[in-house]
């Protein structure tokens, strides 16, 4: 017999029929309550698939007498009860390392499309203001301006290294400073966005790092500051943001993640200096391939009680 599933999320084609063909699986695109899982289904489950962003929650865990393995596709643990689960020696893992290159890629790709007015400058082509009105008005440079990165781990520290490749100045903010890099550490993050022309949000979700970049911050950054937020929602206080941007005391922002997904505050669709992305970081096909391996990999192990290829740490 199959060992029972559940998965939540929405993973590659070949990685659910990866899951179907080992096991039997049910599924969840969002968290369901605890009572949508039949109970009968809930005494049998043994493993659990999820996405990072739709996460494990306590009452979720309570309904699974019998689970063993949890595993995360992706890197966040801030939707996950990585306490509770380890508290019953569930085994956890998770997909790190594979997905930093690819969610620099779209920091970068955002900075870019800020800078230069990429997705502007489309429909300008595109409605025909080019012909009416002329060459479109300036944009501006990312080469010899400083980028600030918060947090330098797989996806900051390759948001620098792209950085730099561009010749930008490259500062950082971390938990603490890093000894094998090329970066100047910053200690204070309202001195690192005041010393930013681009400043990149690659940390961790969580209580830790909720709202790091508060209204000093944004502030900091200033009229010809540009906000990149590739990590989580969390991390920026919206409210401030909205508010600076209304003000015209940020210069520009381009966002990947929200306070609220995917029914995110539709204030900001106001702002043409905006660029608004649906968390989509990792999102290409390659990498989600990659991600969904190593996911059921993991899963696997926990469920044979064998070592997890990317556990994550106790
Ligand atoms: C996606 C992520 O949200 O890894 C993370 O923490 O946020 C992303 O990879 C998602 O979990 C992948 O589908």
């Amino acid at each position: 017999m199959k060992p029972d599933i559940l998965y939540f999320g929405h993973f590659p084609d070949a990685t659910v029929a990866e899951l179907n063909r080992r096991y039997h699986v049910h599924h969840w695109l969002n968290l369901p309550r605890p009572e949508d899982i039949p109970a009968d289904v809930a005494a049998r489950v043994r493993g659990v698939a999820t996405e990072a962003n739709r996460g494990l929650s306590r009452a979720i865990l309570d309904r699974l007498p019998k689970l063993e393995a949890v595993s995360v596709f992706g890197v966040g643990l801030d939707l996950v009860d990585v306490k509770a689960i380890q508290a019953r020696g569930i085994a956890l893992g998770n997909t790190p390392d594979i997905i930093g290159p690819e969610v620099a890629d779209l920091a970068i790709g955002l900075m870019l499309a800020s800078a230069r007015q990429i997705i502007f400058a489309d429909h300008y082509a595109r409605s025909g203001e080019w012909a009416r009105k002329g060459p479109v008005p300036f944009g501006r440079s990312v080469g010899n301006k400083t980028c600030g990165v918060i947090g330098l781990g797989g996806i900051g520290r390759a948001i620098a290294d792209r950085a730099s490749a561009f010749r930008m100045r490259v500062l950082y903010n971390a938990t603490r400073e890093k000894k094998d890099v090329p970066y100047t550490y910053v200690g204070d993050v309202v001195e690192l966005a005041r010393q930013s022309d681009y400043l990149m949000v690659a940390c961790k979700g969580g209580p830790q790092t909720r709202h790091l970049v508060s209204r000093a911050v944004i502030e900091a950054l200033g009229p010809q500051g540009t906000l990149i937020n590739v990590a989580r929602g969390s991390v920026v206080d919206e409210e401030a943001l909205i508010d600076a941007l209304a003000h015209g005391r940020l210069g520009w922002a381009a966002l990947d993640v929200f306070e609220k997904e995917p029914d995110f505050d539709q204030r900001l669709t106001a702002f043409p200096n905006v660029i608004l992305q649906p968390h989509h970081g990792t999102a290409a096909l390659e990498t989600r391939l990659a991600m969904g391996e190593l996911m059921i990999d993991n899963l696997a192990a926990g469920l044979e009680k064998r070592p997890l290829r990317t556990p994550v740490a106790a």
